[in-house]
């Protein structure tokens, strides 16, 4: 190799974030933080308490909710086992194999020794993974590590007796006993990066008995959530969402003495104000030329959901060879997501399909309607979209989405809908939900296209105006740096923003410095301003300057 190319070779590694996930840097991070403010406001006049989940949970939480034909639980979430998992598993396997190798060694004391030790060890680190649940508590479990501490008891004292007699049978049959009790260990999950929070908020629900909390329970969160999609424009591996969830729990005494229009009213009123409350929001954060859609996919019954899907089943083989092959594959798997279909050559057949509205039941019907009532009456102006399914297996009944303009084709700002049930499935009482997720990512894009047209337009987002313009200190001498940190704190904590450099300048250069910064003013302080205790301020623009003590600088700076 050449001391050029060894050279090279030596050059450190430059990393760069991983495909899909971003950094997000300032100024744009002010326009997050606003959002999140919004929303933090918005939502509390609505009765929102904030909840926060956490980053990953066991992959089965999202495997039942989510469901496991989905896009996003069958090929996108980003999975991988637990720490203790990766160390049990690599013990079990490693007694496992231990056990094969010395069935063909005669039964020698200190190969027996050191093989009942480890056994010993495992059990310890497997016995208290089991005592805090991070393996199955299961009976099958339980009997696997009784009867291998039996067998510990009976053979360690056995193998420290001077007189040690082992016979070849005895020996095959320890180490076939002990390989098969702790291949029988199911060693339990696997844990992933939440692609959503739905699941994650229902099982705190439950975790948390919130069922006893006055209904309903109202709850947002904001963070992080990961899919492995293939990236584009609005669309990551690490994105963010603002979502909130509305959770209902029904009392036994509602289900035996139902007053099914008291309910449908009770649960239409609560979609259109999650709908509000969405809507307001994005009037609050200046985001326009926004659609909202809507629809109601019925419940799972073969009076409502499930006999439309068989006869949309039905009309889709009808019209098989005229699909490609992703929504031929899901008239088995999910025939409802064929009507999400975006493939142009497959959409003059998708229009001619059976509408599901055509296919509701009485109450989804009714409930249906009193939602769109509800909106109207709310002056929430929607757009019905039959086609409209969403991508997760929860939904019933209300599903909506909405768009937003300067997104491309990855255009739908949040999504949402209703999921009676999703807790009962997750093991908790029977409840009702309804929530929504935005996409904040696409909504900050978003914002940004409609602060870009404002100058041509004249509309600005609320959201929109800039960081407010540092006051620059040019400072010279020590005695002058002294009052200049004095100055600064004063002014910080009265929330002007100064930049104090940490070396002293010469007078151009601090000025060319303030300027570059976008600062309006400069302080200048220097042996005289220390002296007369009379700051100079002076106005970039046009060069003039005014002598102000620290009260009356104060006084001017809040006046602007
Ligand atoms: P979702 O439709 O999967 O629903 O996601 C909601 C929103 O998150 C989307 O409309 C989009 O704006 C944004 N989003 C999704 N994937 C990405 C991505 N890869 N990159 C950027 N943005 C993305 C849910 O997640 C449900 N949990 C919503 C919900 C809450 N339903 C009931 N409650």
């Amino acid at each position: 190799m050449s001391e050029g190319a060894a050279k090279k070779e030596e050059k450190p590694r430059k990393f760069q974030a991983i495909r899909g996930t971003r950094d997000l840097l300032p100024p744009e991070t002010a326009l997050w933080n606003r959002v999140e403010q919004t929303a933090h406001e918005v939502f509390a006049t609505f009765g929102f308490g904030e909840i926060r989940v956490p980053i990953f949970e066991p992959t089965e939480l999202f495997r039942r909710s989510v469901g496991i034909d989905t896009d996003i639980v069958s090929r996108e979430m980003f999975t991988f086992p637990e720490d203790f998992r990766e160390t049990l598993d690599l013990r079990r396997d490693y007694l496992a194999v231990r056990a094969r190798e010395l069935r063909n060694q005669l039964p020698a004391k200190d190969a027996m020794k050191s093989f009942i030790s480890f056994t010993s060890d495992f059990l310890d680190l497997a016995g208290s993974a089991f005592s805090r649940d991070q393996i199955p508590q299961t009976a099958e479990n339980k009997d696997s590590l009784d009867q291998i501490h039996s067998r510990i008891l009976l053979w360690e004292p056995k193998v420290e007796q001077k007189e040690f007699g082992c016979t070849e049978q005895d020996w095959l049959l320890l180490l076939s006993d002990i390989a098969m009790l702790a291949n029988r260990l199911e060693i339990g999950g696997l844990i992933s990066l939440r692609p959503e929070a739905t699941a994650s908020v229902c099982r705190a629900y439950i975790e948390h008995n919130m069922q006893q909390l006055p209904q309903p329970v109202k709850l947002y969160y904001m963070g992080p959530m990961f899919r492995r999609e293939r990236p584009q424009k609005g669309r990551y591996r690490q994105f963010y969402q603002i979502g909130a969830e509305v959770l209902d729990r029904v009392r036994p005494a509602d289900t035996i003495l139902r007053d099914v229009a008291k309910e449908l009213r009770r649960d239409a009123v609560i979609d259109a104000e999650a709908i509000e409350m969405l809507m307001t929001f994005f009037g609050k954060c200046g985001l326009q030329g926004t659609t909202l859609y809507i629809n109601s996919i019925g419940h799972n019954a073969p009076n409502c959901r499930r006999g439309y899907v068989e006869k949309l089943r039905a009309e889709l083989t009808k019209i098989k060879d005229k699909l490609g092959p992703d929504s031929q594959r899901r008239i088995d798997t999910n025939p409802l997501r064929v009507l999400d279909s975006k493939l142009e050559s497959e959409q003059p057949y998708i229009e001619k399909l059976p509408r599901i509205a055509d296919h509701l039941c009485e109450e989804c019907a009714t409930h249906y309607s009193a939602v769109k009532h509800q909106l109207e009456m709310r002056g929430v102006i929607y757009r019905e979209n039959w086609r409209l399914v969403r991508g997760l297996d929860y939904y019933m009944r209300t599903t909506f989405e909405i768009t937003a303009p300067g997104l491309g084709s990855q255009n739908a700002v949040c999504g949402g809908g209703r999921y009676d049930g999703l807790v009962e499935l997750l093991g908790g009482p029977r409840t009702k939900g309804i929530g929504f997720a935005i996409g904040e990512d696409r909504l900050i894009l978003s914002l940004q296209e409609v602060d870009k047209r404002s100058s041509d337009t004249g509309v600005q987002s609320p959201l929109a105006t800039r960081q407010s313009p540092p006051l620059y200190i040019a400072w010279m001498g020590e005695r002058a740096y002294a009052t200049a940190l004095g100055t600064a704190k004063t002014l910080r904590s009265a929330g002007f923003r100064v930049e104090l450099p940490p070396v002293e300048q010469k007078f151009g250069i601090a000025l060319g410095r303030a300027v570059q910064l976008g600062a309006k003013y400069a302080l200048i302080l220097g042996d005289n301003e220390v002296t007369s205790g009379e700051w100079t301020l002076k106005m970039l623009a046009d060069g003039t300057q005014r002598k102000l003590t620290e009260p009356q600088l104060l006084d001017f700076l809040r006046k602007l």
